[in-house]
């Protein structure tokens, strides 16, 4: 095996939506200036009952269904979040747990945004060397949890969510399909632009996100254009033979100014910021899951995966899916 192929996908949202318009009743924020700076209308928020791992589960299992497979027969899984249910064990192994493969690989990978990015690659990568047959991988987050309420530059952007693929060891060289060329990157230098100002080891404490928004939105369009390019070149693909590009939805002007530098045409970005704001790890495959389920993505497309987060981390991948 010297590839990996999609066998399906699923998602899940929290029960509660809370609109632009509730959150302008309790902060000095509006409607028309969350929809004009990042063109989010409204995000799922998670109640009590519900936790990153409950949102993974959901959605793991809506990936499960879809593929038609038996949940045994995962042997790889790797979750991408930020927003642990617990500093360890890794929200992985809650996962694997509750969908009865016990006994394979499970890990957390922490990239923030580009999570999903990372946690593909990664599975991507163990599929190639024969660690498993059938990976899952999943986004999830519940960033409610590390917003600061009273911090309208911050709190407005964020919602909770999961999605999921489920990956399987192929041929990928004799078929042309699957994961055809990926590309990750770091820079431990911009860690103060977006970060979160608690944790374990050093104050104890879950902590609140910060961030430079600023910056970051400069920052996204040049890094993600670059990948964006490498990773063409790495699958010798033109930007037109894109059918579409899932990117990370972290504000609809970062998506235009981004395909803009790129020459690919708006009505070839998947867009649901607007919907579930910027869920972070979970935003490429719950906006990736949304679109095969309402009919966009279809069987055989050239679908782009794009994503930046803190750190800075980014990281693109192309897939036959
Ligand atoms: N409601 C009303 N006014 C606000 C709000 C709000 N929620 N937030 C900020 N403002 C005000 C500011 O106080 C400022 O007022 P002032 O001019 O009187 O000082 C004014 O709006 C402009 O603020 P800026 O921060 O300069 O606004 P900007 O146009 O840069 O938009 C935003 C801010 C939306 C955060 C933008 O910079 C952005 O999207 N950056 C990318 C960050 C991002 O998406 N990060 C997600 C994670 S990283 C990633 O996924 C790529």
């Amino acid at each position: 095996m010297n590839g990996s192929r999609l066998l399906g996908s699923g998602s899940a949202l929290p029960k509660r939506v809370v609109t632009n318009a509730e959150l302008a009743a309790k902060i000095d924020t509006s409607d028309d200036w969350i929809v004009e700076r990042t063109g989010i209308r409204q995000r799922y928020i998670a109640g009590d009952d519900e936790t990153t791992s409950t949102l993974a589960i959901a959605a793991a299992k809506a990936a499960i269904a879809d593929a038609g497979i038996d949940a045994a027969s995962i042997d790889i899984i790797i979750l991408a979040t930020a927003t642990p249910d617990n500093t360890f064990p890794a929200t992985a192994t809650k996962v694997q747990h509750a969908l009865g493969c016990n006994g394979g690989v499970a890990f957390d990978v922490a990239a923030v945004c580009s999570g999903f990015l990372y946690a593909l690659t990664t599975a991507d990568s163990l599929l190639k060397t024969g660690m498993g047959k059938r990976a899952l991988v999943i986004g999830a987050e519940t960033f409610s949890r590390i917003l600061d309420w009273e911090d309208r530059t911050t709190c407005v952007l964020f919602g909770d969510g999961a999605g999921a693929i489920v990956l399987q060891a192929s041929d990928g060289d004799a078929t042309g399909e699957g994961v055809l060329a990926s590309r990750l990157h770091a820079d431990g230098a911009q860690h103060d632009l977006l970060y979160v100002d608690g944790g374990p080891s050093t104050t104890q404490t879950v902590g609140h996100l910060r961030m430079k928004g600023r910056e970051v939105f400069r920052h996204a369009v040049v890094n993600l254009s670059s990948v964006l390019k490498e990773v063409l070149e790495d699958a010798e693909v033109s930007a037109e033979e894109i059918d579409w590009v899932v990117p990370h939805q972290a504000n609809a002007r970062i998506l235009d100014a981004t395909a803009k530098k790129l020459g690919i045409p708006p009505e070839k970005i998947i867009v649901t910021v607007d919907q579930h704001a910027n869920t972070s790890a979970a935003s490429v495959p719950l906006a990736f899951d949304t679109a095969r389920r309402d009919g966009r993505i279809r069987n055989g497309d050239l679908v782009m995966f794009e994503a930046m987060g803190g750190g800075f981390t980014w990281g693109a991948s192309l897939m036959r899916v």
